[in-house]
Order: structure tokens, then sequence, then C-alpha cells
């Protein structure tokens, strides 16, 4: 196998795994307010050093192998979705920063607030990461 599709696919599986440990941490966050806010700072560190890496290096290999790949419609959906992935979880990293902030501060109207952006962002990228996983699977 191409070197690049499976640095992609390497990619792709350890970010599952990143966002899979990530739903169980923020399922935890209403256990108590030291919980919260412990669960704020476990998510930016895992964000910042392993799924923002994680989410180039998808990134940079799809692009490598667009250039080298004749689109079909259906690679089209699944690029498509990927990016709306990848896009998300950029946006993500903002509300991610901001939470740790006002959880340092121990703001916790500003830590729930930013936990429902977090929630809101999920919901596009997570059923987007799904289908793209699916679609490659199956080409
Ligand atoms: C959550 C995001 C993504 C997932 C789950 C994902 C999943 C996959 C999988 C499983 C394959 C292997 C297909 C095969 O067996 O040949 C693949 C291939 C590929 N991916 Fe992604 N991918 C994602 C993001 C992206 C992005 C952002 C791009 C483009 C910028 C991209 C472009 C490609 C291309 C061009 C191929 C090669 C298709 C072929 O030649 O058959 N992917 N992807």
């Amino acid at each position: 196998m191409d070197a690049i599709l499976t640095t992609h696919i390497a990619a792709v599986a350890f970010w599952f795994g990143l966002v899979g440990a990530e739903f169980v941490i923020e399922r935890s966050r209403t256990e108590s307010q030291s919980h919260g806010f412990a669960v704020t700072k476990n998510h930016y560190y895992i964000d910042l050093f392993f799924e923002m890496p994680t989410f180039i290096i998808v990134l940079v290999t799809g692009t490598i192998l667009l250039v080298e790949t004749t689109l079909t419609n259906l690679l089209m959906v699944k690029v498509g979705a990927g990016l709306i992935a990848v896009i998300s979880n950029f946006i993500c990293l903002y509300p991610v920063i901001k939470r740790k902030l006002a959880a340092d501060k121990e703001d916790l109207k500003a830590v729930k607030a930013y936990s429902r952006q977090i929630d809101r962002i999920s919901v596009f990228a997570l059923p987007a990461g799904f289908l793209a996983l699916i679609i490659g699977v199956i080409i």
C-alpha cells in the first residue's frame, strides 16, 4: 500500500481513538465542579498535543492523495465530509482553549457556555467524520 495512504488511514484511526476518549471524558464533566474543570484541561491538552497534529496529518495526506487520484462522485462526497470534520475540529479549538482559560479563573458560567459550543460543533464534526470513514472503507 502507498505510504501516504497508509499514513492517512493510520492518522484517521488514531483520530477516532482520540475522539472516543474525548467523548468519554466530556460525558463525565457534570460529576462535580472540580471534575468539570479537570475535564476542560484534559480536553485542552489532548486537542493541542494530539488531535491538532493528527488532523493536520489527515488533511495533508488527504490533499496529496487527492492530487494523485481520479475524482469520482463518491470520493467527492468523502472529501467534502472529511473536510467538514477537519474544519469543525479546527473551529472547536477556539472554545476548547477559551474554556480552559475560563476554568483557570474558576468562571463556571463561561465554562458551561463554551461546553455547549463544543457540543454543538461536535454535532457537525462526528457524523461528517463517520460518513468520510464509511465511504473511505467502501471505495
Ligand atoms: C474524518 C476525516 C477522514 C476520514 C475518516 C477519511 C477516511 C479515509 C479512508 C478510510 C481512506 C481509505 C480508502 C481506501 O481504502 O482506498 C481514505 C482515502 C482517501 N482520503 Fe480520506 N478521510 C478523511 C479526510 C480526508 C480529507 C480531509 C481529504 C482531502 C483533503 C481526504 C482525501 C482522501 C483521498 C483522496 C483518498 C484516496 C481515495 C482513493 O484513491 O481511493 N480524506 N480516507
